[in-house]
């Protein structure tokens, strides 16, 4: 089939990758024309294992190709999916601008008969309102039908997960799309949940949204863990061993973050307001997670006293490893509340940094992850990379001034930490 793929970003170039890996030829829109020169060279704008390769392959095969023209590549489309993003605004409201802006583009240059999907996650209703762009905007002659395909793969492993979905779930206008959508995906060995357009929009943020209330459940565990002398770690193994709650999404740690998690759950919210339901379970859900920033500050005021002055190491910037995908990042409230209260903070992360200088930009940035110990008083670890799950401890322990660690993603056996001589605040033990 020829598809096109509006935006490049975690979600459409991952998709647009494994679509035209599958034998398809796949067209991506973008708007910036730096991105898009580089894109036709192979040179991709983020961070995500394994997709630099899965894209210079299929440019290679000329499967895959990049554009900023919506006129080009429109008209000669079986499918088009829209994936560009859809931030909060100030109100916690999804912000659709862009959604219903490259709606009308892809309208005014439709030809024939074309599916058009939307991947981003958009509050129920969006999609009939597309539809309606799409309808008055087409051209007389062309033929659209339209569905809701909501994404659900997870940065830092956005192929496999592209690949082996749990499910597909596709909310279609009419069965001739439905029938394309199934033959599209039929390669991708998944069940697939059919349905109309306003349960897929709110599958998304009902799964996203429980996947916080569990992070946030666990965190609520590990605060009375810590009150009780009890471990978190043991209890969340205790309880996620019942099939009817799973292991999955019950570690405990600075909270979630990330560009999904935070900005559907506040959507729902809205969502729900909207239409006149308190939806105060999710309200605590966030509140707990702003709680667990707050935490880790009060953590190292415990451990050091007066921040004043004090020299604090961060292993880890980015919202989980394997990414460099800043947005909503844990580290961002941590870091401005410590830097708020006059530490001076010296940060390293594997692949965030780039991104993180521009939320963070008056920190220090270390070269690598031992220079964060130089001098330090404390040492903070915000993502559990591999790279710091197994540092070489002693080398830390001749950098830093004062032998002290805050593992919040509970990366290190807290007795090992003890024994090499540091001080150890974990996360519920
Ligand atoms: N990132 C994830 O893990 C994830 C997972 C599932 C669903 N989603 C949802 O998918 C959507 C996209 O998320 P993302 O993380 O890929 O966002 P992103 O910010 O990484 O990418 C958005 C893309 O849209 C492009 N874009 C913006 N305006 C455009 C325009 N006028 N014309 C053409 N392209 C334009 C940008 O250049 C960028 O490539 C969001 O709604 C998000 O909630 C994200």
């Amino acid at each position: 089939m020829t598809i096109t793929f509006i935006g490049h970003g975690y979600v459409g170039l991952v998709t647009a990758a494994v679509f035209a890996d599958l034998g398809n030829t796949v067209n991506v829109v973008g708007h910036t024309p730096e991105k898009i020169e580089n894109l036709k060279k192979g040179i991709i704008p983020i961070f995500e294992p394994g997709l630099s390769e899965l894209v210079k392959k299929n440019i290679d095969a000329g499967r895959l190709m990049f554009t900023l023209s919506f006129d080009k590549v429109i008209p000669e489309a079986d499918v088009v999916f829209i994936a560009v993003g859809t931030p909060s605004t100030t109100t916690g409201d999804a912000d659709l601008s862009t959604v219903l802006d490259v709606a009308e583009k892809i309208g005014k240059n439709l030809k024939g008969y074309t599916v058009v999907a939307t991947k981003s996650t958009v509050p129920a209703g969006t999609n009939k309102k597309v539809q309606r762009i799409l309808a008055e905007s087409k051209p007389k002659g062309a033929e659209v039908s339209y569905a809701s395909v909501p994404e659900f793969l997870r940065e830092g492993s956005a192929i496999s997960d592209t690949v082996n979905p749990d499910r597909i779930v596709i909310g279609a206008s009419d069965s001739r799309a439905q029938k394309l959508l199934i033959k599209l995906h039929e390669p991708i060995k998944a069940p697939v949940v059919l349905t109309n357009f306003e349960t897929a929009e709110l599958i998304k943020y009902a799964a996203n949204s429980f996947l916080a209330l569990k992070i946030s459940y666990a965190n609520a565990i590990a605060k009375l863990s810590e009150l009780l002398g009890a471990d978190a770690l043991k209890v969340l193994e205790g309880i996620g061993m019942d099939k009817r709650i799973g292991s999955l999404f019950l570690s405990p740690g600075p909270g979630y973050g990330g560009s999904c998690f935070p900005k559907d759950v506040k959507a729902l919210i809205t969502i729900a307001k909207d239409n006149d339901y308190a939806f105060s379970l999710l309200e605590e859900v966030e509140n707990i997670n702003s709680q667990m920033r707050r935490d880790v500050v009060k953590k190292a005021r415990k451990a050091l006293g007066e921040l004043r002055g004090k020299k604090i190491g961060i292993l880890g910037l980015a919202f989980k490893p394997n990414t460099d995908d800043m947005r909503d990042a844990p580290a961002i409230d941590i870091i401005t509340l410590l830097v708020n209260d006059g530490a001076q903070i010296c940060a390293f992360d594997p692949q965030a940094m780039g991104n993180a200088k521009t939320v963070l930009p008056k920190i220090e940035y270390a070269r690598d992850m031992y220079s964060v110990a130089d001098g330090a008083d404390l040492l903070i670890v915000l993502t559990d990379w591999n790279d710091f799950k197994e540092i070489d401890l002693g080398e830390i322990k001749k950098r830093m001034k004062t032998l002290s660690i805050i593992d919040t993603r509970n990366i290190y056996e807290p007795s090992e930490i003890v024994k090499a001589g540091f001080s150890y605040i974990g996360v519920g033990r």
